[in-house]
């Protein structure tokens, strides 16, 4: 299949993928979070295309995209604590799982009786939305397994040649993909995937948010969300989280061979081993977030690195979702030094 390339700067562009998506084509495009592979939520045929594409597990279920708010009660049943979190968070880095409605195919929800709704904030993406007159269905535009992608050059290296169209953008100011929560109750939450909007930010209008212990644990029950389970964001190398100073760092990897780093902006020795990836300042999980997917990338694309070692992050604010995509790259191999 010949993949057609567009730019969301350019408004035909955008109607063009749009076009694609109303009449049963699948599209990537960019978002805040990460870039998404769209198709039309009512289309059974369409969304299977995603699957196939990805090759996603068929038991993952695809969060359908809105481009307001407003229209959430056409595809879901709502209910006062999803209208206050809306109000809040929409649009924006939050996908909340609702009880669904018929409008949307069971292909999207993998027979599941909820579905995730998300308005993204990222302009082209609700324009998209807007003109394809659809709920969108869409995971990200990646190949199963693999890093999120964040920039267009990760969707063209992943899905040239297996999709319609890739609608290119901005690289993802975000970075990670959305924060997935659960409504149990009235004024009761459960986070299933940590991202840009975090525990604290939720707290201010939910009284009791938890997190599934999925986000933190191998865990070997049933996680609130089916994609908490896959070994996910994972580059050829054996990924490790070292938890130390530069210093214990520097000693521990002295007698290593064949390995490379991701480090801090103040790792001032880190920073010079071959082909080490600096995340950002120690202090900023804004910047980590935003380059975490793309350093794994860059570490895959190196043959010859066959061990990644990455400092640990700092755990607060939306570095709770930079640990949580860390953990999952490293199958949750942490060295205490
Ligand atoms: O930021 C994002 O959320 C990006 C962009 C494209 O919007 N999308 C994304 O989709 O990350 P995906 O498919 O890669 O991850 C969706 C996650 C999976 O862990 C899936 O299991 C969970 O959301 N999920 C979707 N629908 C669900 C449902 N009805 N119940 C529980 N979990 C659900
Ligand atoms: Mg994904």
């Amino acid at each position: 299949m010949k993949t057609e390339i567009l730019s969301d700067k350019d408004e035909n562009d955008i109607k063009k993928a749009a076009d694609v998506i109303r009449s049963g084509g699948i599209a990537a495009f960019a978002t805040e979070t990460v870039y998404g592979l769209g198709a039309d939520a009512s289309d059974p045929k369409a969304v299977e295309k995603i699957f196939i594409a990805k090759g996603r597990p068929q038991d993952n279920p695809l969060i359908v995209h809105l481009d307001s708010a407003e229209r959430a009660s056409d595809y879901a049943e709502i209910c006062p604590l999803f209208t206050k979190l809306a109000e809040k968070f929409m649009p924006g880095p939050l996908t909340v799982i609702l009880p669904k409605k018929s409008t949307v195919c069971d292909k999207v929800t993998c027979g599941l009786d909820t579905v995730g709704i998300r308005v993204p904030f990222y302009e082209p993406a609700r324009k998209l939305i807007k003109y394809s007159g659809c709920a969108i269905a869409a995971p990200s535009a990646n190949i199963s397994g693999k890093p999120s992608p964040t920039k267009a050059e990760h969707v063209i290296n992943d899905l040239s040649g297996k999709i319609d169209c890739i609608l290119c953008g901005d690289d993802c100011a975000v970075g990670v993909e959305s924060t997935v929560v659960k409504i149990t109750g009235d004024d009761s939450l459960v986070i299933c995937r940590p991202g840009g909007i975090t525990a604290e930010m939720l707290s201010q209008v939910c009284g009791n948010v938890e997190t599934d212990p999925a986000v933190l644990t191998a865990f070997s029950g049933r996680p609130v969300s089916p994609g908490m389970k896959y070994k996910h964001y994972s580059p050829d190398a054996e990924v490790i989280i070292l938890n130390g100073s530069e210093e214990q760092i520097v000693d521990f990897l002295k007698d290593k061979t064949a390995f490379s780093v991701i480090c801090f902006e103040e790792d001032t020795v880190l920073k010079g081993f071959r082909d080490a990836y600096v995340l950002g300042s120690k202090n900023d999980s804004s910047e980590q977030a935003e380059k975490l997917f793309d350093a794994l990338r860059t570490m895959d694309k190196k043959n010859w690195i066959k061990t990644v070692y990455a400092r640990m992050p700092e755990k607060s604010g939306v570095g709770f979702a930079v640990y949580n995509r860390l953990l999952k790259a490293a199958a949750f191999k942490i060295i205490n030094l």
